[in-house]
């Protein structure tokens, strides 16, 4: 089969790593690569055609797919002119900064019949799928609630290289907690009202340093969402899965998932039931393992990609459910600074409408 002609925009720390998993799949040309650092990213690519315009690379090197891994001002502005030229889109998460250009990014992308993938890793994850499939398959009945936490201490430098981590928009809400909000849509459904709150105690930063949401399911679960880029712990995603070589493994569990009829962790997937399904808090409760291969990712995210563009496999997580995703993350940050509870039941409509204009803006 013929090989997808692809570019990648961006080669920063993602689009680097972007590159490096391309280099190794053999479903994939890379015909081309845009950065505004062209020289430097030429010398670290040898061999490959830089571009410091993307609108050249895809005009020059005409690719049928490109990853977009720039900085998330760009992603809609970047996938616009994508799906004008035709071309398939794996755009990094957010999806955009912001509401309003998420709701033209997915009129284009619409428009010209274009497929997009956006690039929430974790949905590809073999641990994830095997969670969903759990769930579906009832072993814990109907899904009561989530308690979830995600916390570990960033380092000094992490705020000394880039200073706009430290400002409003910076902080662990919209950079990581969006990751954990996906996760949650993608495993326990559509996410219904939020309340929060944060303080920047901490560090004494502009932004929060640490944050609890309360999170209402479509289901009629609840969660709790305990968040913090100063705390010392093994409870983060990243950690429980080893997910990269940058965060060490801890194999620990960072979500307790809770049913009817048992409870279940998340990512050791361990899962706790009483004999013969019982639901009787005086009955002995006891853990039962269910093992799921660890993959890379990146890879696997690669090649539902390539199945998307085939037209093998239907997108996971086209542009517009993206923008429900950073809908939702939004609407926390937002519920901690106006202290009050959100449905966002309406904004999903009124998105959907494309009459989003009413919503409140701010991802960075
Ligand atoms: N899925 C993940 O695991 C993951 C991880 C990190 C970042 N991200 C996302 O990927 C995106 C990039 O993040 P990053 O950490 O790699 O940032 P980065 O700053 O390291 O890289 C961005 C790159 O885009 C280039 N660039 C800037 N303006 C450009 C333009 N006009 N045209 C072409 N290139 C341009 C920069 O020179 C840089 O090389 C962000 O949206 C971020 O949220 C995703």
């Amino acid at each position: 089969m013929t090989k997808i002609r692809i570019g990648v925009i961006g080669a920063g720390l993602i689009g680097r790593k972007h590159l490096r998993k391309l280099a190794g799949h053999d479903d994939y040309e890379l015909v081309g690569i845009a950065d505004v650092n062209a020289e430097q990213v030429a010398a670290e690519q040898p061999g490959a055609r830089v571009f410091k315009d993307y609108r050249e690379l895809l005009a020059e090197a005409r690719p049928d797919a490109a990853i977009i891994a720039s900085p998330n001002q760009l992603h809609a502005e970047n996938g616009i002119a994508c799906a004008r030229a035709g071309v398939h889109i794996l755009i990094e998460k957010p999806v955009t900064d912001m509401l309003q250009t998420a709701a033209g990014l997915i009129a284009e992308v619409s428009k010209a019949s274009v497929k997009s993938l956006v690039g929430h890793h974790r949905r590809h994850h073999t641990q994830v799928k095997t969670l969903k499939a759990l769930l579906a398959d009832g072993r814990i009945g109907d899904v009561v609630g989530v308690s979830a936490i995600w916390a570990t201490h960033k380092p000094a430098t992490y705020f000394e290289i880039a200073p706009w981590r430290s400002q409003a928009g910076g902080g662990p809400i919209l950079i990581n907690l969006i990751h954990e909000i996906d996760f949650l849509r993608f495993t326990l459904g559509e996410i219904i009202a939020v309340e929060a709150i944060s303080a920047n105690r901490q560090r004494g930063f502009a932004v929060e340093d640490t944050a609890v949401a309360l999170i209402a399911f479509e289901s009629g679960a609840l969660g709790t969402f305990f968040l913090s880029d100063c705390a010392v712990t093994p409870w983060t995603t990243e950690q429980g899965l080893g997910e990269a070589p940058e965060f060490p493994f801890s194999g620990q569990s960072s979500y307790r998932l809770m049913g009817r009829r048992g409870a279940i962790e998340f990512p050791s997937l361990d899962q706790w039931t009483q004999d013969g399904g019982a639901q009787d808090w005086n009955r002995p409760i006891q853990a039962q393992a269910n093992h799921a291969a660890s993959i890379d990712p990146y890879v696997a995210q690669l090649d539902h990609f390539r199945d998307v563009i085939r037209g093998v496999a239907p997108s996971l997580q086209p542009v517009e459910d993206g923008a429900r995703s950073l809908l939702a993350t939004l609407a926390i940050a937002e519920a901690a600074s106006a202290g009050r509870r959100i449905d966002l039941r309406e904004r999903y409509a009124a998105f959907a409408t494309g009459q989003a204009a009413g919503v409140r803006q701010g991802a960075t």
